[in-house]
């Protein structure tokens, strides 16, 4: 089969890495680059080799000869250019997190189901060396059955603020830690824990650091969220983010089932043998990086999987209807911490 032509829209640090994943894969050719500032636009073409350049994405969608895009914008412009470039026929790889709330998910996925085109999310811990390893060991059934996770993506001080402060604005951001790191640490663990229905969530979101970003700055945003959140298999999940709080930072990764447990960053298996409980380091510590389809940069693996579900040879790992639920999830904690009360899904 050819090639798959691909392009990027928004060239921050995540629609870079997107480039680099598409040059690495052998299947696919990054054809057009498109950003909204031109002398970031011409940077990156000229960084990258790429010589077909746009500023209006319209423009871009109109060529024939591009297969998919990646839209890599800032969270507000995920669902209408989402939605733009399915009805245009291309193929979607969005960033995370999926869109500002699960209404915008929904037609997002039914545009991509009425014009039978792959809408992929990039939820990039997926494609982990250690999250593909334990997934594996998962469905093996080495961990017996699944029935709890902690998720915590946090940082002691380190709030974003992005190109004109659009990660502390919730207009453009639909939130703050939660929305923007929560949502990494969230899909990781649900997915490991095989992306079981979720039915309840209790949460709080707390704004507390206002004063530490510059004068003038709009900050509406959570810099610290908790919450639990219930699977319809009885299974609960512990989620806790944070860009800024009075404690130490850090990721939590921990999932545990009947027969066996695991906690990541750096990944350890809890299991039991003969009466006693038994820790293993797999790879004595060094997960080997090519393992799963991962080459080294977790983006190289997501790429590579998202050009091989376009050319048919892959299973679609991050869906649309995985993008409904986790903006389901995201919202109820929203919407708990504002109403007090747990919220029903
Ligand atoms: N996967 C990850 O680890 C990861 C890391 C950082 C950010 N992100 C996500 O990537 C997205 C972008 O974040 P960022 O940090 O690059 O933001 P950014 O503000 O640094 O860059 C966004 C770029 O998009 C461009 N842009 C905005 N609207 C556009 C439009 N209509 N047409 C063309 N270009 C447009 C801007 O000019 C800018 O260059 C966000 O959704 C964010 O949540 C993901």
């Amino acid at each position: 089969m050819k090639k798959v032509r691909t392009a990027v829209i928004g060239l921050g640090w995540p629609g870079k890495e997107h480039l680099k994943g598409y040059q690495a894969c052998p299947h696919a050719e990054v054809v057009a680059v498109c950003d909204l500032d031109e002398p970031l636009l011409a940077h990156v073409s000229t960084e990258f080799g790429i010589k077909r350049t746009f500023i209006d994405y319209h423009k871009m969608l109109a060529c024939d000869d591009i297969d998919a895009v990646s839209v890599c914008v800032p969270n507000h412009a995920h669902a209408a250019l989402t939605i733009d470039s399915l009805a245009a026929g291309k193929h979607v790889l969005c960033e995370k997190p999926p869109a500002m709330n699960a209404a915008e998910a929904v037609t997002m996925a039914g545009m991509a189901t009425r014009g039978q085109r792959t809408l992929m999310y990039a939820m990039v811990m997926r494609f982990y060396p250690e999250t593909r390893y334990l997934r594996d060991l998962i469905d093996a059934g080495e961990l017996g059955d699944i029935y709890l996770a902690k998720a915590g993506y946090t940082r002691r001080r380190g709030i974003p603020l992005g190109r004109n402060n659009w990660f502390v604005d919730k207009e453009r951001s639909g939130g703050g830690a939660l929305i923007d790191i929560g949502v990494h640490a969230l899909d990781c663990m649900w997915y490991l824990m095989g992306t079981p229905k979720p039915v309840s969530v209790s949460g709080s979101a707390f704004s507390k650091f206002a004063h530490t970003v510059p004068a003038g700055v709009k900050y509406d945003v959570d810099d610290a969220a908790m919450a639990l959140i219930k699977f319809a298999n009885g299974a609960t999940l512990f989620l806790e983010a944070s860009w800024a709080w009075n404690l130490p930072g850090g990721p939590t990764k921990m999932i545990a089932g009947t027969r066996g447990g695991a906690s990541m960053d750096p990944l350890k298996i809890y299991t039991e043998k003969n009466g006693i409980v038994l820790d293993t380091v797999p790879g004595g510590g060094n997960m080997p990086e090519g393992y799963g389809n991962n080459p080294g940069n977790p983006f190289f693996g997501e790429t590579a999987h998202f050009v091989n579900v376009i050319r048919g040879e892959a299973q679609l790992l991050a869906t649309p209807e995985h993008g409904i639920q986790l903006m389901q999830m995201l919202d109820g904690v929203y919407a708990s911490s504002s109403t007090g009360k747990e919220v029903r899904l």
